[in-house]
């Protein structure tokens, strides 16, 4: 199943790319280049890692109720209001500022997320989350 859906995808994005360079606009949206948007592995990581694994450690402290350190984790419902799940309940709590938290006195203090890292995790955190690769 793999193989025929990546071929048709590339002859998608030639045919968008041969139209742009005619000067045509058919609707090939920057969402269908190469990357349909941020990854765990490329984008996501590298800014929980800095921002939200001091507390969501692989076991919680400082008060946090779970990890974010895998991807898996993002996928998992909270651990008491199962009914919700931490990757959707991330989203309000970004958007708030609620988090990182600062209501926890750490020294180095914590830095909050800037614009850039905010805009990257509620992108990725909204759309289908891909995986990416992180092998390498
Ligand atoms: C200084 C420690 C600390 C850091 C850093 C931190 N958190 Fe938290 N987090 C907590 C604590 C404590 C709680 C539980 C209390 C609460 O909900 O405010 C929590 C709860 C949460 C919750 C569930 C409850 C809610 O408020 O929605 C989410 C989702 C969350 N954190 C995501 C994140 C993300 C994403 C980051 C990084 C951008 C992050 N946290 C960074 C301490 C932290």
């Amino acid at each position: 199943m793999r193989q025929p859906m990546s071929k048709d995808r590339n002859s998608r994005l030639l045919f968008c790319a041969v139209f742009s360079l005619l000067g045509g606009n058919i609707g090939c949206s920057e969402a269908e280049s190469r990357s349909e948007g941020p990854t765990y592995c490329e984008d996501v990581r590298p800014i929980v890692e800095e921002k939200c694994v001091r507390c969501h450690a692989e076991t919680p402290k400082n008060g946090a109720p779970f990890s974010l350190t895998t991807y898996a984790d993002f996928q998992q419902p909270h651990p008491v209001a199962a009914e919700l799940e931490v990757g959707e309940l991330a989203i309000s709590a970004i958007e708030s500022g609620r988090m990182p938290a600062t209501s926890v006195d750490l020294d180095p203090k914590v830095e909050p997320l800037t614009k850039e890292e905010k805009k990257i995790l509620l992108e990725w955190l909204d759309a289908k989350r891909e995986r990416g690769d992180c092998s390498e």
